[in-house]
């Protein structure tokens, strides 16, 4: 099983004990099926799912059970579930290579009631420390709808560059 953890974090406000409250730690391991209820929980809001490709509104405990069931079949996909106190509170996934899969889309999703603190830029930043060292990935890519701005910063904060502009998206791209 994958379990990777992250800590974000303020230099400045370390205790000397180097741990501090406002650290969100936040831990990612494969998604499974007894993850469909809370994944459901997830995705409940519009305002999650409509930026998502393929995820219906509203979004219902069998759709959550057979976005699992194509992601644990699909061995083009690593999904993971994203954790913040133990709780899953989005997912993360590698997914569509390129014919030498060398190079993968990522896409995530943060419960609504988590967004701002900083949970999806963690979960960014360590798939591409899983993809890069652990999966042998060399690029990896996100594609961004011009009006989502808290997903390019996502991106950008996790050290992806803009590689292409199209009409009404972005792609973002990072190389090992
Ligand atoms: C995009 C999404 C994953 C971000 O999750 P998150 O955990 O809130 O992200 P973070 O807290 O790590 O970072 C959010 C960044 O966006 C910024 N942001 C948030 N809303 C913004 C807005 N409306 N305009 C500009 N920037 C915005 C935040 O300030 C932060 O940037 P900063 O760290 O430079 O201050 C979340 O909003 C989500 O699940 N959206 C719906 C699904 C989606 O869009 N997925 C991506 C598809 S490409």
């Amino acid at each position: 099983m994958w379990l990777w953890s992250a800590r974000r974090g303020f230099d400045s406000l370390l205790s000397p004990f180097g741990e501090d409250e406002k650290m969100i730690k936040i831990e990612l391991r494969r998604l499974k099926l007894s993850d469909a209820e809370a994944l459901r929980e997830v995705a409940k809001d519009k305002e999650v799912t409509e930026k998502l490709e393929g995820f219906p509104y509203p979004y219902k405990l069998s759709d959550a059970k057979s976005y699992i069931e194509e992601s644990e079949n699909n061995p083009n996909k690593y999904e993971f579930a994203i954790l913040s106190g133990g709780k899953l509170v989005g997912a993360i996934v590698l997914e569509n290579p390129d014919e030498s899969k060398k190079s993968y889309e990522v896409g995530y999703f943060v419960s609504k009631d988590n967004w701002g603190k900083g949970i999806a830029t963690e979960a960014l930043k360590e798939i591409v420390k899983l993809g890069f060292n652990k999966l042998k990935i060399e690029r990896i890519w996100g594609g961004v709808d011009n009006d989502n701005k808290a997903s390019a910063r996502v991106l950008e904060n996790a050290g992806f560059g803009l590689e292409k502009e199209l009409k009404d998206s972005s792609i973002y791209g990072r190389i090992k």
